[in-house]
């Protein structure tokens, strides 16, 4: 097996193994991509000051999130479909995290249910929920997430409808694959993915079956989610799943002030900074960029985390030096899931600890809390 030192090993590897139909899912943003693009490119604007003779012993990353222990603090963020970068990604995913020591969060649109993934995990994992017209429908989920034992909610409110992401129409993107003749010939050249694949054919979106769309067909997946999921949201739709979720509450896709605002008027627990990875509306700001703030106004009355971005350990202790108590990835768990399966998650899991672990130790601290905003300057400034 190829030397997997960083995050960018584990993506080439994903790009052998996964079919570019679902890479083209997992990397592409929405429109020009311009939004994806500074997601990233805003983090390198960011530089370290470098301090030295400092007792550095001994380290730990160890935070809490919502309430909950945490080895470094991040968890894997909500990502559909995980379950076709590969067969069963989202137990996979769920395992290596609870092993690693951080949470797990299952995207309302992931292939493997809620149950499924509880019967193979042993530690509390996350739900994640879009809100659906059939709010009878949506309301089972959260019952469902808590006869599940799921430990915090992520409601994610950025996503009423899709942002147009060219690649998925260019791809002729469903789940699973069409079998068109330049599909099957793609699938062809990777028969790992094909053979993992047909083991578990049989499971399709175990979420979300039974919703009342008036769309039948899940495979044309942006009708059914035009179908179903609730564009007429509001605040006070929220206050409604605030009052029958009693667990930490994460409200997911916050980009201004006066929407945080809101989330700490409803009792959220946690608000993730978040354009969706550059998914949803393109043009606007990196979250990175957003961040201090967002911080500054309500960072004093619930938890303010980022994600977005973030490609290395490095990039943690950018965010936390800009003031996030965590953050959360999503295109790096699933290179590592597509490239490696389980132990591709844990990789780069622990690339990330690793990464994070030194930075800090560089920047003179020994313990992730220590990490503030005089540990870093702005490219701009920087002369
Ligand atoms: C997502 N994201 C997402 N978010 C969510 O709340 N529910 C979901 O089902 C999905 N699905 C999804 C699929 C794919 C392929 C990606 C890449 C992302 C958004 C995700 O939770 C997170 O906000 C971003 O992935 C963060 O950006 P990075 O880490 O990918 O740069």
């Amino acid at each position: 097996m190829s030397l997997i030192c960083e995050l960018s090993d584990l993506q080439r590897l994903y790009h052998k193994r996964v079919p570019k139909m679902f890479q083209g899912y997992c990397e592409s943003g929405s429109w020009t991509q311009q939004t994806l693009t500074l997601n990233k490119s805003d983090f390198n604007q960011i530089l370290f000051r470098q301090r030295v003779a400092r007792d550095l012993e001994p380290r730990s990353l160890r935070s809490q999130l919502v309430g909950q222990d945490v080895k470094m603090p991040l968890a894997l963020a909500p990502v559909g479909l995980l379950g076709m970068q590969h067969a069963d990604g989202e137990i996979l995913a769920a395992q290596a995290a609870e092993e690693f020591g951080i949470p797990f969060t299952l995207s309302t649109m992931s292939i493997c249910s809620i149950e499924t993934v509880a019967a193979n995990t042993q530690k509390p994992f996350w739900f994640q929920l879009y809100v659906q017209k059939d709010r009878e429908f949506t309301k089972k989920l959260i019952d469902r997430a808590k006869a599940a034992g799921c430990s915090a909610l992520v409601l994610t409110l950025d996503l009423q409808m899709i942002g147009r992401r060219h690649a998925d129409h260019r791809n002729g993107m469903t789940a699973p694959p069409r079998l068109t003749i330049p599909n099957i010939i793609d699938i062809a050249r990777r028969p790992r993915w094909a053979l993992d694949m047909l083991k578990t054919q049989n499971r399709q979106f175990g979420n979300i079956q039974g919703c009342a769309t008036g769309v039948e067909d899940m495979n044309d997946l942006m009708k059914w989610t035009a179908g179903s999921f609730d564009t007429k949201l509001s605040w006070d739709d929220i206050r409604y799943f605030r009052d029958i979720w009693q667990g930490p509450l994460i409200l997911k896709g916050i980009m201004e002030v006066e929407d945080a605002k809101e989330c700490v008027k409803l009792g959220a627990d946690a608000i993730v900074v978040s354009n969706h990875g550059g998914r949803q509306l393109d043009g606007t700001r990196s979250t990175i960029s957003t961040l201090p703030e967002i911080v500054s106004a309500v960072g004093d009355q619930l938890e303010v985390w980022l994600d977005g971005g973030i490609r290395s350990g490095q990039d943690i202790i950018r965010a936390k030096a800009l003031g996030a108590k965590g953050v959360m990835v999503g295109r790096p768990m699933v290179y590592g899931l597509g490239a490696m399966g389980k132990s591709g998650v844990s990789k780069m899991l622990q690339i990330f600890h690793e990464e994070a672990e030194l930075t800090m130790a560089f920047i003179g601290h020994r313990d992730i809390h220590q990490i503030n905003r005089d540990d870093i300057v702005f490219k701009r400034d920087a002369f």
